[in-house]
């Protein structure tokens, strides 16, 4: 959990509508290579450090307590809007966990699938926590998110990430 400076590069492309779809490109139609219809050319360790740790940081800078010059301060959420924003951070989280299985993306291991699950699992934990305005349960599920990620890193990081 530490801090970092992250710089998001979003690229939304958006094609234009043909109020025609009677007749779509046959070419399109015909392709049986499910692999080129994703973008997956990011490289994984960007992602995982762009994508997947920036949408836990959401969660994470809503989490404990920190000390500074000021004292000591709790981090969580104590409005309805800043709950909203720890939720919405956790529902991005456990959503963009699928970009990991995508073909292309995914590792053919069972423990690769398995870990994807328990984050995605432990991200909607969150979600509900925060949902309910549950400060405990959002502490507990938050530090079991954090777990669920070590539990892929440990298998498959050589010099295991955060
Ligand atoms: C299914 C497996 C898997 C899951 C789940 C996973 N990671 Fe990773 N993560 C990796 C792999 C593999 C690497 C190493 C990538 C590389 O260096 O090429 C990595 C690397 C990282 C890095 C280091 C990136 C860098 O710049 O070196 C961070 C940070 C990270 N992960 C954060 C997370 C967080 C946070 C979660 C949970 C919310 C998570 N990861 C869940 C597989 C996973």
């Amino acid at each position: 959990m530490g801090k970092k400076s992250v710089t998001i590069l979003v690229i939304l492309m958006a094609s234009a509508c043909s109020p025609q779809v009677s007749s779509p490109p046959k070419d399109r139609s015909s392709s049986t290579s499910s692999d080129n219809e994703y973008y997956t050319s990011l490289p994984l360790k960007e992602l995982m450090h762009h994508v997947i740790d920036y949408s836990a940081e959401g969660v994470w800078k809503w989490e404990g307590w920190v000390s500074d010059k000021n004292g000591q301060r709790a981090l969580f959420p104590t409005n309805d809007e800043e709950w909203e924003q720890a939720e919405s951070a956790a529902l991005t989280l456990a959503e963009v966990t699928n970009v990991l299985l995508l073909p292309g993306r995914r590792v053919d291991d069972p423990r690769w699938s398995a870990a994807v699950e328990k984050v995605r699992n432990s991200a909607l934990a969150v979600a509900k926590a925060a949902e309910d305005r549950d400060q405990d349960r959002f502490f507990h599920t938050g530090s079991g998110l954090d777990d669920a990620c070590e539990s892929c890193h440990l298998a498959f990081v050589s010099s295991p990430a955060s």
